[in-house]
């Protein structure tokens, strides 16, 4: 099955991504985990897209497109593939549709986390990360059972340097402006599935997963 999962900044999509690659077997392909990895390992592509994911603005296509490019010709992406975070603008869906016809491949599902602007400054600015091993948390809405340790490893939990106001903001406005016309795009290719991303996680996430095994 080849996925992917669209929303807004703080709409659910990483935590969503979990779950359905559980359920399916298939890879999770986040091009923000891709660019943080980047970023820790320090690479050139790393150098260029913290300037541009600090202050919440969208990487630029050609980068953004190269990763991909290169992440969906690998073997494991044949059983299917669950994007995350990408496509984000018009011209990377194009270049989506032109790399999955080179590949003999298409869309089966794009699921849409529907979250109005109003959540999602407070589902960003309590998120915490584990750094070992990725888990999503909430300190409100899905805390671990021991402050700031991972559930699942032990791990230390922290904060991702663009879950401030300030770039939350610019990350919303950015959302807004090019990737929501993407809904438009993907509804005219019978593809767009809705979901209330308002629910509770679990009950998110049968409904995902309904919807997909439907
Ligand atoms: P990326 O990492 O993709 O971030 P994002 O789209 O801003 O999405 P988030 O990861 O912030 O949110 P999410 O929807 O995954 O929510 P989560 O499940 O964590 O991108 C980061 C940056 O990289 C971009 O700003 C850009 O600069 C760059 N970039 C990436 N891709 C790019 C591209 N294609 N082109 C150009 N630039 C690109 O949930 C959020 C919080 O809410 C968590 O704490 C969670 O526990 C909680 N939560 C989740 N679901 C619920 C629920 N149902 N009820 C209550 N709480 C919930
Ligand atoms: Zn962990």
């Amino acid at each position: 099955m080849n996925i992917l999962i669209m929303g807004p900044p703080g709409a659910g999509k990483g935590t969503q991504a979990e779950v359905i690659i559980g359920e399916f077997g298939i890879p999770h392909i986040s091009t923000g985990d891709a660019f943080r990895l980047a970023i820790k390992q320090g690479t050139p592509v790393g150098i260029k897209a913290k300037e541009y994911i600090d202050q919440g603005l969208l990487v630029p296509d050609d980068v953004t497109v190269g990763i991909v490019r290169e992440r969906l010709q690998q073997s494991d992406c044949e059983k299917g593939f669950l994007l995350d975070g990408f496509p984000r603008t018009l011209s990377q869906a194009e270049a989506l549709d032109q790399l999955l016809t080179e590949l003999g491949r298409k869309l089966d599902h794009v699921v849409n986390l529907k979250v109005d602007r109003d959540k999602l400054l407070a589902r960003l600015t309590g998120r915490r990360i584990c750094k070992s091993c990725g888990s999503t948390y909430h300190v409100l809405f899905n805390p671990p059972k021991q402050e700031g340790v991972c559930d699942k490893c032990g791990g230390e939990l922290y904060q991702r340097s663009d879950d401030n106001e300030e770039s939350v903001g610019t990350r919303l406005d950015e959302y807004i402006t090019k990737t929501a016309p993407l809904l438009n795009f993907y509804e005219q290719q019978g593809l767009l599935r809705e979901v209330d991303g308002e629910l509770e996680i679990d009950t998110v996430s049968q409904e995902i997963v309904s919807l997909l095994r439907g």
